[in-house]
């Protein structure tokens, strides 16, 4: 498996810790929190650390009244560590335990012997179609949910071959989604898409989050359908992971307002939480019960180093740290009226809670588009779709993202230095001729998705380049510069 080191990124290595030179050569996840900040387990483990684009300190403040109980703790230092100066994500994207079977469409032998010869005959073309790629956002873009917008499934039908060169065009999806198992998720986009989605060009917010399972044993996992981001947590080698509802089931008095059904109980696996010590908070998507999570997520938060039924003397200084894996605010839903609430709602409550008791800002990390951590691993997994498609393992010079929220797909891909382009089918709602004011799309504003990858391709290809492949193509007849469709 191809790895890549710091240089790659433009970061350099962190600092070894000197107290790695123990008998195992190792130091615990929990041993490597302290005053210093978080050290890096090793040179050379399977994690590389992204500088954080994004500031630490949460955003409560500007979205929240003085509600502070004790105003006079404001001299209080404001973090203990510096765990959320940067973004841990994983050296190699391509990890065996995510891989689905899933591979690009292939439609017949017949024609893709067809389609190299007519490749053969148009190298220029093939040459600038290997030299682009897609990222796509999905909710807003390619689907509502479970329900798919009609015009994607000809986007990505297109790009997977059914063009004049009969070539695949790479593309990757990039989402602010999770939940659940990148197996799980492909398989059902797969479905309502009617293209097959492979795990290895697919990216959710919590993919990259894999990382920090070499930094943390003990984690309290949040987020999601039933109890799906257990296997989340667990698919990406957490090696104790527990569910909210894990905690109910042991004691349900601990969340006053909780959701708790007989079903949920009987796949519940409570333990002795008292005798536990957590090292990390993650939340993995949207909760399903605001109430029981942002219970334990408090409590954690002002533990004494972890310890769930304890309150720290001084909750800064023992605070473990917690990260959230994207910070949308709100969705486009299947419901008529404006977006909803996601993710981000949520974490600003968390936030304006933990600013009311302590006094202090909270210290997290906050993963997704437009976090540059995601963008830089966007890049490793189309590289190495680049290689599984083409056998090149390299990045395409022009790549597009289109995405329908401002705040996180276009901006992010602006900083990244991607074309953009922004879809009127999710959160943006803006007219025709208008774009966004705050974090305009440089490529342009579409009506869907179709349309955004149409004017991408012809940019690229020339207007003429024909977006259907012709079974009745004669590669003899139709050599450079001659168009396959007659
Ligand atoms: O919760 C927000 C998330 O669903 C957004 O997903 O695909 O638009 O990045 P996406
Ligand atoms: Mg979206």
């Amino acid at each position: 498996m191809p790895r890549f080191d710091d240089a790659d990124f433009g970061v350099e290595a962190g600092p070894r810790d000197p107290r790695q030179n123990d008998a195992q050569g190792t130091l615990s996840p929990r041993d490597q929190r302290g005053s210093a900040g978080l050290a890096i387990p090793s040179d050379s483990g399977n994690t590389i650390e992204i500088p954080a684009t994004r500031s630490s300190i949460s955003d409560a403040a500007q979205f929240m009244h003085n509600l502070s109980l004790s105003p006079s703790m404001k001299d209080r230092r404001g973090s203990r560590n510096s765990f959320g100066t940067s973004l841990p994500i994983p050296r190699s994207p391509r990890l065996s335990r995510l891989s689905s079977v899933q591979r690009p469409g292939a439609p017949s032998v017949s024609r893709d012997i067809l389609a190299s010869q007519v490749q053969d005959m148009s190298k220029e073309k093939v040459e600038t179609a290997k030299n682009m790629a897609f990222a796509f956002d999905i909710d807003g873009v390619l689907a509502h949910g479970n329900e798919p917008i009609e015009e994607a499934k000809a986007a990505l039908k297109m790009l997977n071959g059914d063009n004049e060169l009969g070539i695949k065009i790479p593309y990757i999806l990039l989402t602010n989604g999770g939940g659940k198992t990148e197996v799980a998720r492909c398989e059902q986009l797969s479905e309502i898409l009617e293209a097959p989605i492979s795990t290895e060009q697919f990216i959710q917010s919590h993919t990259p989050m894999q990382a920090l399972a070499e930094y943390y044993e003990t984690v309290l996992v949040c987020g999601g359908e039933g109890y799906k981001v257990r296997e989340v947590a667990e698919s990406y080698g957490f090696k104790n992971v527990v569910h909210p509802k894990d905690v109910l089931a042991w004691d349900p008095t601990i969340s006053p307002w909780r959701c708790f059904t007989p079903e949920d109980r009987a796949e519940a696996k409570p333990r002795d939480f008292s005798k536990m010590q957590f090292d990390a908070i993650l939340v993995f998507a949207d909760s399903r019960d605001y109430a029981t999570d942002m219970q334990l997520i408090m409590d954690l938060l002002l533990a004494d180093d972890g310890k769930l039924l304890t309150r720290s003397k001084d909750p800064v200084a023992n605070r473990i740290p917690i990260y959230f894996s994207q910070g949308d605010l709100v969705f486009p839903t299947d419901h008529k009226g404006p977006p909803r609430l996601t993710q981000g709602a949520f974490r600003i409550g968390i936030e304006a809670q933990y600013k009311a008791i302590t006094g202090v800002d909270l210290e997290r990390v906050v993963y997704g588009k437009p976090e540059r951590a995601t963008y830089t691993y966007a890049d490793e997994v189309l590289k190495s779709w680049m290689e599984e498609l083409h056998n090149e393992n390299r990045l395409p010079q022009n790549i597009y993202m289109v995405g329908d929220n401002p705040q996180s797909d276009i901006i992010g891909g602006n900083m990244y230095g991607w074309n953009t382009c922004l879809v009127r089918t999710g959160v943006f709602q803006g007219k025709e001729g208008e774009n966004d004011p705050n974090n305009p799309a440089n490529f342009g504003v579409f009506d869907n998705v179709l349309e955004a990858v149409k004017a991408a391709v012809r940019k690229e290809l020339g207007q003429e380049f024909k977006l259907k492949w012709n079974p009745k193509v004669n590669p003899v007849l139709h050599g450079e510069g001659v168009s396959a469709v007659e």
